[in-house]
């Protein structure tokens, strides 16, 4: 199964596609995540990509659909990916049909995440995240069990993004609204385009991409 979640910054896309890795043993393939490793590896692509993410701007189409096209062909997608963040414009999303037509493989769901605009500040300027495994919490909305110590790996150690600061989550709304939020006629013409409420709490957003993917 090959599925997008797609929404805003702060959606909830990085939380649910964690949940659905587990779930279902797909594959999270998240563009943001990807740049920020080549950022902190100081690779070519990381150089130039660090100032548009600084920015809350979106990296040249070359890079991230070349960072997509090679990362599918790898034996861990075999079983299906969730594309988290990705694509992010239409070109994007031309580029991506086909890639996976190249693979022989389709795409069959794309999730959109709804959130209310006020929300989205809230979340993103609270969240962080294991340093070791990457699991998400949030200061107030997703708590550890024991605080400090990630349910997921035991890890103590935790770590904030660079553009998680409401001024960069401002410039990247606009941008999602710019550029983004256009890709969704072109799903929707496709009849593959489903709506979940991103505005309840974590649990309930699982269940209700559990019955959709379901359906
Ligand atoms: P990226 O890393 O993709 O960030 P984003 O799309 O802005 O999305 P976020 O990761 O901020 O939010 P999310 O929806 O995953 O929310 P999360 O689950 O963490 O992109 C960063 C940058 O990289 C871009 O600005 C751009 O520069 C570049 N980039 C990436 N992909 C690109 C592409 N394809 N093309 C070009 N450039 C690209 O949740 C947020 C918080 O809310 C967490 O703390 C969580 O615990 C909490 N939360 C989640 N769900 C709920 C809930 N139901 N109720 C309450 N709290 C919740």
């Amino acid at each position: 199964m090959i599925i997008i979640l797609f929404g805003p910054p702060g959606a909830g896309k990085g939380t649910q596609a964690q949940r659905i890795e587990k779930s279902r043993g797909l594959v999270q393939l998240s563009t943001g995540d990807m740049l920020r490793a080549a950022v902190a590896a100081k690779t070519h692509y990381g150089v130039k990509a660090k100032g548009k993410m600084d920015a809350g701007q979106l990296v040249s189409d070359d890079i991230v659909i070349g960072i997509i096209a090679d990362r599918i062909k790898e034996d861990d997608c075999k079983n299906g990916f969730i594309l988290d963040g990705f694509p992010r414009n239409v070109a994007q999303a031309e580029a991506l049909d086909v890639m996976l037509a190249e693979e022989g493989v389709k795409l069959d769901t794309v999730v959109q995440m709804q959130v209310d605009d006020a929300a989205l500040v809230d979340r993103v300027s609270g969240r962080y995240t294991c340093a070791k495994c990457n699991e998400g919490y949030h200061d107030t909305n997703l708590k550890p069990a024991v605080d400090g110590v990630c349910d997921n790996c035991g890890s103590t150690e935790f770590k904030r993004r660079d553009d998680d600061n409401a001024e960069t989550v401002t410039k990247r709304l606009a941008e999602y609204y710019a550029q983004t939020a256009p890709v969704l006629p072109y799903y929707a013409d496709k009849g593959i385009l489903q709506q979940v409420d991103g505005m309840v709490a974590v649990d309930e957003v699982a269940a209700q991409i559990d019955a959709v993917l379901a359906a």
